[in-house]
C-alpha cells in the first residue's frame, strides 16, 4: 500500500529519530535514535512519500537545527525539530508526563500516600504539558501549510492535548490519530487525575479520528473511560462524541526480524558473546530500562526466593540484568535505581560464594551485550507490573539459540499474543515468580523447543510491516466512510 489517501503525512513523537551534536572540528554530526518506537515509526515513514517527522529538540545542536528552515533533510529522513522553553519541557517531562500520567497508566502509585496533587500539578499542566503540546500543534500546522487534509499520526502520552489543538486549527478534513504506546488503565484509576486533566485529555483524544493501542484490553478500557468520564456513547470499537465517530483500535506493535538477525551477526554483538557465554550455569536474563513499571526489584526478590527453596540451583544459574538508566531526573526513578542496586546486593550477599555471583547487574546502556544475551539466554524474565507491549520479549524470540523459555507477566501487552507459549506470572506474586523461574530453568528440552519455536513463529506472523499495514488500511477505510 502506498501513502494513505489525503495530503501530506506527518508523524509526531516527543523523542525523534535523530539527535544532532557538534564534532571535534565543530562540524554537525547526528546519531540515529535507537529503541522500538523509533524503529516502528521509521517503518511508517518508509510507506509515505515526503512524510515529515516532528519531534522535540533535545540537545543544544537540535535547538540550532530547530531554528533553521524546516524540514531538515538527514539521511533518508525529513525532520522538523521543535524548540520548547526549557522550563516548560521540564514541567511536561519530569513532572506531568513521566511521574503523573505514566504512574497512573501503569498503576504505580501507592494510593493511600501518593500522588499529592495540588497547585503544582496545575502549573505543570498549564505551563508545561499544555504549552509543549501547543508547540507541537503549531509545528504540525506550519508543516502542512495550507494542506487541508493531511494525515497526522501522533504518538504517545506526551502528546495527549495535541489532537485538540490541531483540530481547532485545521478543521474536520485533517485525519488525526493518536497511538498510545502505554497501557490504558481501568476507569477508576483514571479518576486519580484531577478533573481538568482527566476530562481535558479525553476531550482531546476524542477530537482525533482513531485512538490506537497495543492490545484489545487497553482499547476496551479506553472506551469505558470515555463513557465514564465524558458520557460518550460506545459501540463495537466506535466512540460517538459531539457528533463525531472515533475509532478505537488495537494494533500490536512488533519488530523487524531481519534487523535482529543482522544484529545478531554484527561484530559488536559477537564481541560481547564470550562474556555472556562465560557466566556460570544457565543464563536467566532481563533487559529493561530502569523503570518502576518493569518490576525489577520484585524480580530479584523472586530469584532469591527460588534459590532458598531450591538450594541445589546455587551455582547452576546466573541472573544477568542489563538495565538502561532512564528518566534519572525524576526522584522516583533515581530512588528506584538505588533500590534495584540494593536488592541485587542483598541477594548476592546472601547466596553468593567466592566463585559465583548470583546476579550480574549492569545499569548502563550496552545494546550489543543485550543482543548477545538475547541469543544465549535459557530463561527470559519479563515480570512488568504493567507494560504497553514489551518488545524485548519479541526481539529476543527471533534470535535466541538456546530454546529459551519466556516467563511473562500477565500485565505485559505482549501477553495477548505470546502468553500461550510462555510461563505466565502475576507480577505481584513473588512466590509464583520464584516457582515459574525454577520451572523454566528445569523444563524438559522437548517442551522448551516446542515453546520457543511457537514464540518465534508468533512474532514472525505479525512483524512491524504488518503493524503499519493494518493502520494504513484503517486510515483509508476511515477516510472512505467519513468523506
Ligand atoms: O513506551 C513509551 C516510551 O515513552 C517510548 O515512547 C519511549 O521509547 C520509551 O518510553 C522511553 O521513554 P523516554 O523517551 O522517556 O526515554
Amino acid at each position: 500500500m502506498a501513502q494513505s489517501e489525503g495530503g501530506q503525512t506527518i508523524v509526531v513523537s516527543n523523542r525523534g529519530p535523530v539527535t544532532f551534536s557538534r564534532g571535534e572540528s565543530d562540524e554537525r554530526e547526528h546519531a540515529r535514535g535507537a529503541g522500538g518506537l523509533v524503529t516502528a515509526l521509521n517503518a511508517v515513514l518508509r510507506r509515505a512519500e515526503n512524510a515529515v517527522w516532528i519531534a522535540s529538540a533535545q540537545s543544544e545542536e537540535d535547538v540550532v537545527v530547530s531554528r533553521e528552515p524546516a524540514p531538515y533533510e538527514v539521511e533518508d529522513l525529513r525532520v522538523r525539530l521543535v524548540e520548547h522553553d526549557p522550563e516548560s519541557y521540564d514541567l511536561m517531562y519530569n513532572e506531568l508526563a513521566n511521574p503523573l500520567l505514566w504512574f497512573v497508566q501503569h498503576g504505580l502509585y501507592d494510593l493511600p500516600y501518593s500522588p499529592n496533587l495540588g497547585d503544582e500539578t496545575r502549573r505543570a499542566w498549564e505551563e508545561g504539558y499544555v504549552t509543549v503540546n501547543r508547540n507541537f500543534a503549531d509545528a504540525v500546522v506550519e508543516t502542512v501549510a495550507g494542506d487541508s487534509s493531511p494525515t497526522v499520526l501522533l504518538h504517545d502520552y506526551q502528546l495527549y492535548m495535541t489532537p485538540l489543538f490541531i483540530r481547532e486549527r485545521l478543521g474536520g478534513d485533517a485525519f488525526l490519530s493518536l497511538f498510545v504506546h502505554i497501557p490504558w488503565p481501568e476507569p477508576d484509576l483514571w479518576r486519580v487525575l484531577p478533573g481538568y486533566i482527566r476530562e481535558g485529555v479525553l476531550e482531546s483524544l476524542l477530537s482525533a479520528d482513531v485512538v490506537a493501542f497495543h492490545t484489545n484490553r487497553y482499547a476496551r478500557a479506553f472506551a469505558e473511560t470515555a463513557a465514564d468520564t465524558l458520557g460518550a456513547e460506545v459501540e463495537a470499537g466506535v466512540i460517538r462524541y459531539k457528533g463525531r465517530d472515533v475509532w478505537v483500535r488495537a494494533y500490536p506493535i512488533s519488530i523487524d526480524p531481519k534487523e535482529f538477525e543482522d544484529l545478531a551477526h554484527s561484530e559488536a554483538v559477537l564481541g560481547q558473546e564470550d562474556f555472556v557465554k562465560g557466566l556460570p550455569g544457565k543464563l536467566l536474563l532481563r533487559v529493561d530500562r530502569t523503570d518502576l513499571s518493569k518490576n525489577i526489584v520484585r524480580g530479584f526478590v523472586a530469584y532469591g526466593r527460588m534459590l532458598e527453596r531450591h538450594p541445589e540451583m546455587k551455582g547452576q544459574v546466573t541472573f544477568l540484568a542489563q538495565l538502561q538508566p532512564s528518566r534519572t531526573d525524576v526522584p522516583e526513578y533515581a530512588a528506584y535505581m538505588e533500590a534495584v542496586g540494593r536488592t541485587a546486593e542483598e541477594v548476592n550477599q546472601k547466596h553468593g560464594t567466592d566463585s559465583w555471583r548470583p546476579i550480574e547487574l549492569f545499569m548502563e546502556d550496552n545494546f550489543p551485550r543485550s543482543v548477545a544475551a538475547y541469543k544465549n539466554f535459557d530463561v527470559l524474565l519479563v515480570n512488568a507490573v504493567r507494560d504497553g507491549m514489551n518488545l524485548v520479549a519479541k526481539e529476543s524470540a527471533v534470535i535466541n539459540e538456546k530454546s529459551g523459555v519466556l516467563v511473562l507477566s500477565e500485565n505485559a501487552g505482549a501477553h495477548e499474543e505470546l502468553g500461550e507459549h510462555a510461563l505466565t506470572v502475576n507480577p505481584y506474586d513473588v512466590d509464583g515468580q520464584a516457582e515459574a523461574i525454577h520451572a523454566a530453568l528445569t523444563m524438559p528440552q522437548e517442551e522448551r523447543e516446542r515453546r520457543s519455536r511457537a514464540l518465534r513463529e508468533e512474532v514472525r506472523s505479525n512483524t512491524i510491516e504488518d503493524w503499519v499495514e493494518a493502520q494504513m488500511r484503517d486510515i483509508a477505510a476511515y477516510r472512505e466512510q467519513h468523506g
